[in-house]
C-alpha cells in the first residue's frame, strides 16, 4: 500500500473509501467532518440523525453515497470522548478504518487529518494514523496454506490536508513512519516464527541479511569455540543442554565516525525457552518461541535507523542459543564462571536470560559503550506486576530512563520503573559463589534486573523487561495478538530524539 499526502481537500475521483474519524455525539458536526458533509448533501448529519452511531471508540458506520463525486463510501470511525483524544486513540481508529476498509474491497482509500478536532499537531496526527495503518495491518500467516489470496490489499491510502504547506515535511514524516513500522513487522515476524524454523543460527542469518544489503551494518558471528575462547561460560552453560550450537551476534552499524562511542543494544535471543532441567509446564510453552523478542527488537531497531541513514553509532549484541534440557544440560548446583570473572550458583535453569545476558554485558564493555540498554523477555513476575501494556525499566542512569520513559509516552510503547532495590541483594547472594541466579519467589523481576547489575560497572544503563509486552494474549486496538514488536519504535524514538539533542547542544 502506498501512502500519500494531498494538498488537496477532497478526491478529484471519487475513491472507493473516505475514512472520518468523529468524536462522541458529533453533532453538531464541525472541522472537517463539516466541509465533508455540506459537500456530500448532508450526507453525514443525515445519516447521524437516525442515531446509529454514537462515536464511542472504534464504533463504526459505513455510509454509501452512490451519486458522490468524492466517494463511493464514507466510513465512520468512533473516536471516543473528545477530551480523552490521543496518540494512541488516533492510532486504533485508523487501524479500525483501513481494515473495514479492505474488508470492503476499497483499492482507492481517502482521509483527513483534523487538526482542530484531536488538539495535536497535525504532524503528530500524522504519525500516528500512519503507524495505526502500518501495524494495523499485520498478520502472520507464512504457514498459512489456504485462504492465502483471500486477503485484499489497499493499493492506495491518501490523506487530504488542504494545504500546500509543509507538503514535503509531511511526506517525508510519512516515510520516516513506515521505516520504522516496517522494522516493527519486520522484528514480530521474526518472534512469531516457531522455534524449528528460528534457532540461533537462523537469527544469525537474519543478521547477515541485514548487513548484505546494507552498507553501513557490519556483523560477526562469533561460534561456539570463539565464545568457549572468550570465556563465556555463562551464556555456553544455557547452551549446554541443546544440539544447537549458541551464536553470539555482533550487529554494527555506523552511521558516523568511528570516534563517536556507540550505544550498545543487547537483545535476549533464547530461540526457545523450555526452562532446561527445572522444565517449565507445557501450558502456553509453545510461546516460548517468544523468548527471542529483545533479540528481534535489536536487529528492528538497527534495521530502521540504517534505513532512516540516522547518524549514530550502534552496536546491536545477541547472545543466542535454545534452553533446552539434554543430556548435556546445566543442572542446579552448577557454578559458572562468568566473562566477567564473577562466578554464579545456578539455583534454577530457568532463569537462563540473565545468564546468558550477564556475558553479552560484560562483553558489551570492549565497544567502549556510551550506553548499555538490554531488552528483554526476563521474568514473569514482571508480567505480574506490570500485564501486557507497560514494559518494567530499570537503571543507573536518571536522564536516560527518564528519555526512554518519554520516547514511550510519544510511542505508546509504555514503560514503568521499577526500583533497583539494593537491599534485596541479600536475596541473590550465594553461600558458595559471587551471587545466584535467582532470588525466589518474592520481586522476581526486580532480583534479575540487580543480578544484572552485577556485571554492568559504571556504564549509564538500562535494563527493559519485555516479558509482558512483547507477546499479547488479546490484542489492543492497532496490535494483533501475538507479537508486538515492543522494543523497536521505543528505541528507534529514543536513539533519534537523544541523538538530535545533543547534536543540537540541547
Ligand atoms: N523467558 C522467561 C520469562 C517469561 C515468562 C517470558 C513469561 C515471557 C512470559 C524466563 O526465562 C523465565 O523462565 N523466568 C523465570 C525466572 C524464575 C525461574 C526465577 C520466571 O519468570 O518464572
Ligand atoms: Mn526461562
Ligand atoms: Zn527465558
Amino acid at each position: 500500500m502506498n501512502i500519500n499526502v494531498s494538498s488537496l481537500l477532497y478526491p478529484e475521483k471519487p475513491v472507493d473509501a473516505f475514512i472520518i474519524p468523529l468524536p462522541e455525539n458529533p453533532l453538531p458536526l464541525s472541522g472537517f467532518a463539516k466541509l465533508f458533509d455540506n459537500a456530500t448533501s448532508n450526507s453525514i448529519s443525515n445519516f447521524l440523525e437516525l442515531g446509529d452511531f454514537q462515536g464511542k471508540f472504534l464504533e463504526t458506520a459505513v455510509i454509501y453515497l452512490p451519486d458522490s463525486h468524492f466517494s463511493k463510501r464514507i466510513i465512520l470511525v468512533g473516536l471516543g470522548k473528545q477530551s480523552e483524544i490521543d496518540l494512541e486513540k488516533i492510532r486504533g481508529v485508523f487501524a479500525k478504518g483501513v481494515n473495514l476498509a479492505r474488508d470492503l474491497k476499497a483499492r482507492n482509500v481517502g482521509t483527513e487529518i483534523d487538526e482542530e478536532l484531536c488538539k495535536l499537531s497535525r504532524a503528530e496526527a500524522l504519525v500516528a494514523l500512519v503507524e495505526g495503518v502500518c501495524l494495523g495491518f499485520y498478520s502472520f500467516n507464512r504457514f498459512k496454506t489456504t485462504d492465502k489470496d483471500k486477503t485484499h490489499e489497499i493499493e492506495e491510502l491518501t490523506v487530504y490536508s488542504g494545504t500546500k504547506s509543509f507538503l514535503d515535511e509531511l511526506r517525508a514524516l510519512v516515510r520516516k513512519t513506515e521505516i520504522v513500522c516496517e522494522a516493527t513487522n519486520f522484528a514480530r515476524d521474526l518472534v512469531s516464527m516457531p522455534a524449528n524454523f528460528m534457532k540461533p543460527r537462523d537469527l544469525a542469518d537474519v543478521a547477515i541479511d541485514l548487513a548484505k544489503s546494507r552498507k553501513e551494518v557490519e556483523v560477526e558471528i562469533l561460534e561456539k569455540d570463539e565464545i568457549e575462547k572468550l570465556g563465556m561460560n555463562a551464556f555456553l552453560g544455557v547452551a549446554k543442554g541443546s544440539h544447537e550450537p549458541p551464536k553470539l551476534i555482533v550487529v554494527k552499524y555506523r552511521g558516523v565516525g568511528e570516534d563517536k562511542d556507540p550505544i550498545v543494544l543487547i537483545g535476549k535471543g533464547l530461540t526457545f525457552d523450555s526452562g532446561g532441567l527445572s522444565l517449565k509446564s507445557a501450558e502456553k510453552m509453545e510461546e516460548m518461541k517468544s523468548d527471542m523478542a529483545g533479540a528481534a527488537a535489536v536487529l528492528g531497531t538497527i534495521r530502521a535507523l540504517s534505513d532512516l541513514s540516522f547518524p549514530v553509532n550502534v552496536v546491536g549484541l545477541i547472545a543466542a542459543t535454545e534452553n533446552l534440557p539434554g543430556g548435556g544440560a546445566l543442572k542446579p548446583g552448577d557454578i559458572l564462571k562468568s566473562l566477567s570473572g564473577k562466578t554464579i550458583e545456578v539455583i534454577n535453569t530457568d532463569a537462563e536470560g540473565r545468564l546468558t545476558l550477564a556475558d553479552a554485558i560484560a562483553f558489551a564493555h570492549r565497544f567502549k559503550p556510551q550506553a548499555i540498554i538490554d531488552i528483554a523477555t526476563l521474568t514473569g513476575a514482571c508480567v505480574v506486576a506490570l500485564g501486557e501494556d507497560l514494559t518494567g525499566m530499570f537503571g543507573n542512569d536518571e536522564r536516560l530512563k527518564s528519555r526512554i520513559k518519554m520516547a514511550g509516552e510519544k510511542t505508546g510503547e509504555f514503560v514503568w520503573e521499577l526500583p533497583l532495590w539494593n537491599a534485596y541483594e541479600e536475596l541473590i547472594k550465594s553461600e558458595v559463589a559471587d551471587v545466584k541466579n535467582t532470588g525466589g519467589r518474592q520481586a522476581g523481576a526486580i532480583t534479575a534486573a540487580l543480578f544484572l547489575k552485577h556485571f554492568v560497572g559504571d556504564v549509564p544503563w538500562v535494563h527493559l523487561d519485555i516479558a509482558g509486552t512483547a507477546w499479547r494474549s488479546k490484542g489492543k486496538s492497532y496490535i494483533s495478538k501475538g507479537a508486538s514488536g515492543v522494543g523497536v519504535r521505543l528505541l528507534v524514538e529514543l536513539i533519534t530524539e537523544w541523538q538530535r539533542k545533543a547534536a543540537d547542544g540541547t
